[in-house]
C-alpha cells in the first residue's frame, strides 16, 4: 500500500512566505555573508547583509536556502524583520520572534528558525571581525542559537562519515 505522507500543520503565513519570499538570492553588494547548516543534508541557510559602517544599521538583507519551507519562511521574514536595524538590534532577534512572526511554528521546525538565527549570528559576528572591532554587547560565548547551527553541522558529519564506512564495508 502506498504510503501517505501527512500534511505539516503550517501557518497561512508559513505557507505565503514560502510561495513568495522575500529578499531571496545573494546580495552582490553584501558587507558581509555567513551560512548554518550542512550541504550534505540540504538544510542550508546563507544570509547577507549590507551594513552601513558609520550608523551600523541594516541597509539591506537577503538569503538564500536549501531547507524546508519553515526554512525558508524564517530566513524571509527574517531579513524583513532586521532591515532597517542597527547590528545590536538584529542580534536580539530571537527564533521565537520568527516563529512569531510567521504565526507559529510546528514544534518539529522549531530547529529551521533556530538555524536562521545562528546563520544571522555569525554574520554579525563576522562583520566586526573584518572591522577589527568587538562591541560591548556581543557576547565572547556562542549563544544557543549558535551552538545549535555548530551542533547539527558536526551531527551531519558524523553521520556522513558513519555511511561511508558502512559503504565501503558493503553494509
Ligand atoms: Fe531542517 Fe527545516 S531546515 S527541517
Amino acid at each position: 500500500m502506498p504510503t501517505k505522507r501527512i500534511p505539516l500543520p503550517y501557518s497561512p503565513k508559513v505557507l505565503e512566505y514560502f510561495r513568495n519570499p522575500k529578499n531571496l538570492g545573494p546580495l552582490e553588494d553584501a558587507s558581509v555573508v555567513a551560512m548554518a547548516g550542512s550541504p550534505a543534508c540540504g538544510d542550508m541557510i546563507a544570509i547577507y547583509l549590507k551594513v552601513n559602517d558609520e550608523s551600523e544599521i541594516i541597509e539591506k538583507a537577503t538569503f538564500e536556502s536549501y531547507g524546508c519551507a519553515a526554512n525558508i519562511a524564517a530566513a524571509s521574514v527574517m531579513t524583513e524583520m532586521i532591515t532597517g536595524k542597527t547590528l545590536k538590534e538584529a542580534w536580539n532577534l530571537t527564533w521565537k520572534d520568527l516563529s512569531d512572526a510567521l504565526g507559529g511554528l510546528p514544534s518539529i521546525k522549531f530547529h529551521c528558525g533556530i538555524l536562521a538565527v545562528g546563520a544571522l549570528r555569525r554574520a554579525i559576528r563576522e562583520y566586526y571581525r573584518k572591522k577589527g572591532k568587538n562591541p560591548d554587547w556581543l557576547p565572547e560565548d556562542l549563544t544557543k542559537e549558535e551552538k545549535m547551527a555548530l551542533e547539527e553541522e558536526e551531527l551531519v558529519k558524523r553521520l556522513q562519515k558513519r555511511y561511508e564506512r558502512m559503504l565501503k564495508r558493503g553494509e
